[in-house]
């Protein structure tokens, strides 16, 4: 693990049997709420893409709001907002995504993004990958193209990872928790 990994690692507290028992809950709210990690987390996330031509980040409901917004900040590109359905105002896309016990939906405005745009998707964590592929399919729908998906965390033993990868999207991750 690098100095920065551990570093971030040490900053997300783990929450043991939360929400169920044997799961290991991983907040980030530590890491939000502490100034240098905060920073440091998103000066990772933002590296690769330094020099890429970005039209927007796309972040999901809700923990990704918070990481996009600081992202298409640094980035200078705009932000568009995956939500849950029923909450944006405008005429909408919908798509359903899988959790770890049923589904449910997603929604984006249909002119959020123009076909073409390049798109950097962006949330706190990536286990299953359901949420992310149902953002994904979101997003090409309306013509754009994901040109990377970003993380904090990854669970690499729940496969969202592959599961993306399979789609064609590049994933960057800063920290891989094993076990959850
Ligand atoms: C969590 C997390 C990711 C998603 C990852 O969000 O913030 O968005 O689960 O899970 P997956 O890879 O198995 O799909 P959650 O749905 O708990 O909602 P929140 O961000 O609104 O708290
Ligand atoms: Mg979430």
């Amino acid at each position: 693990m690098s100095e920065i990994t551990s570093y971030l690692a040490g900053a997300i507290r783990a929450i043991p049997d939360y929400p169920k028992p044997g799961i290991i809950f991983r907040d980030i709210t530590t890491l939000l709420g502490n100034p240098e990690a905060f920073r440091v987390a998103v000066d990772e996330l933002v590296r690769p893409y330094a020099d890429l031509a970005v039209d927007q980040i796309a972040g999901i409901e809700a923990r990704g709001f918070i990481l996009g917004g600081a992202l298409a900040h640094q980035l200078s590109s705009g932000f568009v907002p995956i939500r849950k359905k029923g909450k944006l105002p405008h005429q909408t896309v919908r798509m359903a995504y899988s959790l770890e016990y049923g589904t449910d939906e997603m929604e984006m405005h249909v002119d959020a993004v123009k076909p073409g745009d390049k798109v950097i998707l962006c949330d706190d964590l990536i286990a299953t990958g359901g949420t992310a592929e149902g953002a994904v399919k979101l997003l090409r729908q309306l013509g754009a193209e994901v040109v990377s998906a970003c993380f904090v965390i990854d669970l690499p033993e729940l496969g969202g990872r592959k599961k993306l990868e399979s789609l064609g999207v590049e994933v960057r991750t800063l920290v891989a928790f094993e076990g959850h």
